[in-house]
């Protein structure tokens, strides 16, 4: 597909589109060995071999992934204590990825990977208010006035977390499981909400992010997003 020069050397991570003119008319840019300073040139990011100051520039294809986590595993890339990374539940081929937000190693459930920075930003700044549904298990009963408290906010660390709705509360056992929609992304937001509130966290499982959910993926299972399903997080 043919784009502006400028643009894909912005989506090629090298700056803005207004710098890339600026390395254009600067003369640093050449496309198939010719070097093109004038604006309004057109690449095909398939075909055409683009450099700047002579080294070469690619587009990576975009890849959107969702996996259901299982516990036990970290969403960093590097770990110290050489615990197992959710990267290793993937096809070593990929282009590198980094997950949308976190989970906490403890925690099972949705997790979005990409390396489209653009998505990942949309998808987790407080500016955007996404949803998440999470379901938690805590130990012992859960009585009204604390649920009244999740939803009215619980002070933690100076920051004030609310949950925007509490459905689904139920005995299972010796514990209570709930689900709680969560629109403000804050680190380790439900179990500090929980524990705010004098509940023992015993299992935590991410249940969707916006439009998507785990569906019938299996704990350590993953596929590809759809076109449509990355168009509908963004434009949520
Ligand atoms: N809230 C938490 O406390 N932990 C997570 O992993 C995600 C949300």
């Amino acid at each position: 597909m043919l784009v502006r020069l400028q643009k894909f050397l912005a989506e090629a991570g090298l700056g803005s589109r207004r710098y890339c003119e600026t390395l254009i008319t600067g003369g640093r840019v050449s496309v198939n060995g010719q070097p093109v300073t004038v604006l309004g040139a057109k690449v095909d990011s398939g075909k055409d071999r683009v450099t700047v100051a002579g080294q070469p520039v690619s587009i990576e294809r975009k890849i959107y992934i969702v996996l259901n986590k299982p516990a036990g595993y970290i969403c960093t890339s590097d770990d110290p204590e050489g615990r197992s990374r959710v990267l290793d539940l993937l096809p070593t081929d990929l282009p590198r990825l980094y997950t949308v937000g976190r989970l906490d190693v403890n925690t099972e459930g949705l997790l979005l990977l990409t390396n489209d920075g653009t998505f990942s930003l949309r998808l987790t700044h407080p500016r955007y208010k996404m949803p998440k549904t999470y379901r938690a298990e805590v130990a012992g009963t859960l009585a009204d006035d604390q649920i009244n408290q999740l939803l009215h906010g619980v002070w933690s660390e100076g920051e004030l977390l609310r949950a925007e709705k509490i459905f689904g509360v139920r005995p299972v056992g010796e514990r209570t499981e709930l689900q709680l929609v969560l629109r403000e992304g804050k680190n380790r937001q439900v179990r500090r909400m929980l524990d705010g509130i004098g509940c023992s966290v015993r299992r935590l499982v991410r249940l969707s992010i916006g439009s998507i959910s785990l569906g019938n993926l299996k704990l350590g299972e993953w596929r590809n997003l759809t076109n449509e399903e990355v168009r509908s997080l963004i434009a949520n």
